[in-house]
């Protein structure tokens, strides 16, 4: 069975007949084609598919794509303006905070959903905030060092 869902996804109005079972990570990448959000484990276990569903972190791998109704929903698509990165897509960036880079868009989104709600994060914050996400190859001191970059840059007026 489908059903009609309005929701903002990347700041943008949709309304899309949607089947009650479409989980939204499908959605996004095989319906809307925003492949930013990467497939890892497809079961709750690697953070590879974080999405910010009103600003809070959410695996969209376990998300049915109905419950979003009437929220906002932002994927690492929507970071990022006028042809500058985020804080947190810079931090990522200018600290090495990806090798392989398949988990980045998920741990970015998790930093992204704690700046906006904490800008300035301890380290202890940081570390819970990404407890959820796992890297295979960076041993996670250069993805605190970016975040924490990201908490300077975002201090000093760069969105996050
Ligand atoms: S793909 Fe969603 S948690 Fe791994
Ligand atoms: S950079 Fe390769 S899995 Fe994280």
């Amino acid at each position: 069975m489908a059903r009609i869902v309005e929701f903002t996804l990347n700041g943008r109005k949709r309304l899309d007949a949607v089947p009650d079972n479409l989980l939204l990570l499908d959605y996004l990448r095989e319906v809307i084609g925003l492949t930013g959000t990467k497939t890892g484990c497809d079961g709750g276990e690697c953070g590879a598919c974080t999405v910010l569903v009103d600003d809070s972190p959410r695996l969209s791998c376990l998300t049915l794509t109905a419950t979003v109704a009437g929220r906002r929903v932002d994927t690492v698509e929507s970071l990022g303006h006028d042809g500058r990165l985020s804080a947190v897509q810079r931090g990522f960036h200018e600290k090495l905070g990806s090798q392989c880079g398949y988990c980045t868009p998920g741990f970015i989104m998790a930093s992204a959903g704690l700046l906006r709600k904490n800008p300035h994060p301890s380290e202890d914050e940081i570390r819970a905030a990404l407890g959820s996400n796992i890297c295979r190859c960076t041993g996670y001191v250069k993805i605190i060092e970016a975040v924490r970059y990201a908490a300077e840059l975002h201090a000093a007026g760069t969105p996050p």
